[in-house]
């Protein structure tokens, strides 16, 4: 089982519309624009690992160069924005969620002049660039940890959480590193214990010292005037902890380090963080263009999920990622209608952020997948991403079916936590390998003798310029859904409505059109048997049964003409406009 994904079990064990704008009355977030215009209400965003994507200099690593050159790609899909995982000066030993500053490229990816370039470029593909920003805490090798340890009354000292241990040798409580071991590391020259949520050259910044939230905005604002559209907030939930620094409960069992399986009520989605997400929305808002807040939020269920959009206030983040109908991983058709209703009714009409796929999980492919089926079943999944009512989160490759190809070796292993969990996690490095281009060297990612994470075999078919000439492949069946949602009105904004509630089978749901245009019927097989459906659309006050195929991967369905009788063959997609 994989490290985030822990930090999301942990969450799931520990507890169980329309926009009012009158709600935004602050003069702070007035430059916001009415709903119905935010781009980022219908936006499909697009995650890129920089690091996997394109090199443009030869020496195996992507850069921002090399993300200019994909640009037409990105536009062709369909993408409106670009989410970049971070770029920031840093040691890499978390792949740049280890900054040691804030304002600077880190040299491997380029420059601000070329990052500049990368806003202009973007711009006219119509595509905006969202920043990943890390806010829990800083590299070892930032200059303000590097103070911070120098003595206890050192200027920067409260910036960090320090504690007395309890003993020699015994750290201040039984808090763990989601990443394997105590979260506390012992500090020699000191005498203390600092605290790290994640790897230990990752120590916690010390949110209750406003000086923290001062700098921290500043980076904000620094990004914000070169034009970023938004940002993504890493580990966003962890930026508090327990003022008493209170023992996490033992829940029983061991993590894949061996380590006791603990809660995490003092760790984990303390209240203050929300004060936070006010004040900084309303940074953010206070800049023109409706800028989008994106959390990486892992949480155990939908009501905490709506605590971060600031509920009926619709004050902290516009958009906090949903990981609860993403990552169910198994094909349950029972527990997906319940999720997305979920989001339709318990969200106090704020905008959904679906996502399948990151940089910290095995690929959607991989985790749905039955070994036999997995392409139509990477079908199922897009479809529903991009016809359900919500914004669309993907990570590149996805669009190519690429799969998760973990290291066999555990020598090979480049994500440290790959090596500590070795064998029974062997880290992220499978779902970041670089993206597949082209069947030439290296998969047209780089010229490099050796890239820094081995090109998947499977490159030779699965890839962009094989996948383009292909009417059939996956890329075709990504850009063909986001075009029809891009265009059909019923898909675009149409109130979304369940069918057949009770079959466990098929998902099956209604996205309504605005008066004068259809409304589209989504019908998706959850199994490997063929399943027949008859939907009526009486029962939730509409009528019309006849239907037209807008798109399928089942052949015998292209003709489909009736709601009655819908065959779907095994993990068949259906999509169809009442007639
Ligand atoms: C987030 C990132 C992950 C990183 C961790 C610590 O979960 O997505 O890649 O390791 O935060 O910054």
């Amino acid at each position: 089982m994989r490290v985030i994904r822990n930090l999301a079990l942990l969450a799931l064990m520990s507890a169980p519309a329309v926009w009012a704008q009158s709600l935004f009355a602050a003069a702070s977030i007035v430059a916001e624009q009415a709903p119905q215009e935010v781009w980022w209400k219908h936006a499909v965003i697009y995650e890129i690992y920089p690091r996997s994507f394109q090199d443009s200099n030869g020496d195996g690593i992507g850069d921002l160069n090399g993300i200019i050159e994909r640009l037409d790609y990105l536009q062709s899909l369909g993408v409106d924005a670009i989410w970049l995982s971070p770029i920031y000066p840093s040691p890499q030993v978390d792949f740049g969620y280890d900054i040691s500053d804030y304002e600077a490229i880190d040299p491997q990816y380029g420059t601000l002049a070329d990052f500049d370039r990368l806003i202009a470029e973007a711009k006219k593909h119509n595509i905006r660039v969202i920043m990943d920003m890390v806010m829990n805490h800083t590299s070892d090798q930032h200059p303000w940890f590097i103070e911070s340890k120098i003595s206890r009354n050192n200027p920067k000292r409260d910036w960090y959480v320090w504690r007395d241990g309890k003993g020699p040798g015994i750290p201040p409580n039984n808090w763990e590193s989601v990443f394997g071991g105590s979260a506390w590391k012992y500090d020699p020259t000191t005498k203390q214990w600092y605290y790290h949520k994640f790897y230990a050259q990752q120590p916690d910044l010390n949110w209750r010292n406003p000086a923290v939230e001062k700098a921290m905005f500043d980076a904000v604002r620094f990004w914000l005037d070169r034009g970023v559209a938004g940002f993504r907030l890493d580990a966003i939930p962890t930026l508090f902890e327990d003022p008493q620094f209170r023992d996490e409960k033992p829940l029983g069992g061991t993590n894949a380090f061996g380590d006791p399986i603990l809660d995490d009520n003092y760790t984990n989605d303390l209240p203050e963080v929300h004060d936070v997400m006010r004040s900084l929305r309303k940074v953010v808002a206070s800049y023109p263009g409706n800028r989008v807040l994106i959390g990486e939020t892992y949480l155990p269920n939908i009501q905490e999920l709506d605590k971060w959009y600031g509920g009926a206030s619709h004050n902290e983040l516009n958009l906090p990622m949903d990981m609860l109908i993403g990552f169910i991983d198994k094909l349950d058709a029972n527990l997906f209608r319940e999720r997305i209703d979920d989001v339709e009714t318990k969200i106090h009409g704020n905008q959904p952020l679906i996502v399948f796929d990151n940089h910290d999980n095995p690929r959607s492919w991989n985790r749905y997948g039955d070994g036999v089926h997995d392409d139509a079943i990477a079908r199922v999944l897009a479809a529903m991403l991009f016809t359900v009512r919500g914004t669309a989160l993907m990570y590149y490759g996805e669009e190519l079916g690429m799969v998760t190809t973990p290291p066999a070796r555990v020598e090979d292993v480049k994500d440290p936590v790959g090596k500590v969990g070795w064998p029974k996690d062997k880290g992220r490095d499978g779902e970041r390998t670089p993206m597949q281009w082209s069947d030439s060297t290296d998969a047209g990612f780089s010229t490099a003798a050796t890239t820094w994470l081995p090109v998947t075999p499977d490159y030779t078919t699965v890839n962009v310029q094989t996948e383009e000439a292909n009417p059939n492949s996956m890329l075709n069946w990504y850009k063909k859904l986001i075009e029809m949602r891009r265009t059909d009105p019923a898909l675009h904004d149409g109130a979304l409505t369940m069918l057949d509630r009770t079959n466990p089978n098929v998902l099956s749901y209604l996205r309504k059109g605005p008066p004068g245009s259809p409304s589209v019927v989504v019908a998706l097989n959850f199994t490997a048997q063929s399943q027949t459906v008859s939907l009526d659309l009486a029962g939730i006050g509409l009528s019309g049964n006849s239907v037209k195929t807008l798109l399928t991967d089942a052949p015998s369905l292209q003709s489909a003409t009736s709601l009655k009788q819908i065959e779907l063959p095994p993990f068949a997609s259906w999509i169809g406009s009442v007639q």
